[in-house]
């Protein structure tokens, strides 16, 4: 049995934030994972903000119950209905969100124009909105909440014709505006990568921030002490219906009841 550094608790709504267990994985491999997916409530995105809050809570306590000692909100939506209120909530524990990288892509792009791939929710979030005043500059911002993308990633059609034609319909409007930037605003994105590099050819830059992320995860955990961790294992829970996790992993989960 391998013992364990620390213990890291991961949620999205579903196999999304997969791609930042991922990273953090790489970048952590002493630490133990419990990965939460909340497969019986995706997608979030077109969901009211409370109903995430309230998701978002619960799962949390969940994790902390099972002895995490960080959380990863791995899922933008999430992250903007809820981030705040979870931090009041559980004052003493480390939460690591996500956003959409305004920042990155603002300072990368050459046209001035950028693109983001993002939900809804994120889309219209006071959150997002703070980020565009702080960093879009007069860098023009084209965004599309990709209705019905994450439920063709959740189906695991990361390569067939019907995700090609939605990816095509979501991007070529913003590549014929000049876009050179694309933000992948959500945690499910990164996995139909090389769909979308297809699609948009080599020139665009595609922004991925999920290993910024896991560094960010790694600064947060220095300074909190290692525990003899009960947990043996990588957990994988979800909350509705899943099977296909190997197509989004290589960690080796042991998939738990919730
Ligand atoms: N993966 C999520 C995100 O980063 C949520 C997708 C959804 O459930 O709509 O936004």
């Amino acid at each position: 049995m391998r013992s364990f550094d620390h213990h890291i608790g991961i949620f999205d709504s579903g196999i999304g934030g997969l791609s930042v267990a991922n990273a953090v994985y790489g970048l952590l491999p002493r630490a133990v994972l419990t990965y939460y997916a909340d497969t019986a409530h995706v997608p979030y995105g077109p969901r009211p903000r409370a109903e995430i809050l309230a998701f978002s809570e619960r799962i949390t306590r969940f994790l902390l119950d099972r002895g995490a000692q960080l959380i990863v909100v791995a899922c933008n939506t999430a992250t903007a209905a809820a981030l705040p209120a979870l931090r009041k909530q559980w004052p003493k524990i480390p939460f690591v969100g996500m956003e959409p990288a305004v920042k990155p892509a603002a300072a990368a792009t050459r046209t001035g124009k950028v693109g983001v791939l993002a939900t809804q929710s994120t889309i219209q979030s006071e959150r997002y909105a703070q980020l565009m005043a702080r960093y879009a500059g007069t860098v023009e911002v084209l965004e599309n909440p990709c209705i019905g993308l994450v439920p063709q990633i959740e189906a695991g059609e990361l390569q067939t014709s019907a995700t090609r034609t939605l990816l095509t319909q979501i991007v070529q409007p913003m590549l014929a505006a000049g876009v050179d930037t694309l933000v992948l605003g959500c945690t499910h994105y990164p996995f139909i990568l090389p769909l979308l590099r297809e699609i948009v050819g080599p020139q665009v830059q595609l922004i991925d921030p999920a290993p910024a992320v896991a560094r960010q995860v790694a600064r947060r955990l220095q300074g909190i002490v290692t525990t003899d961790n009960q947990q043996m294992a990588h957990q994988f829970i979800a909350s509705g219906a899943y099977s296909a996790l190997a197509t989004y992993t290589d960690i080796p989960f042991v998939e738990c009841a919730g």
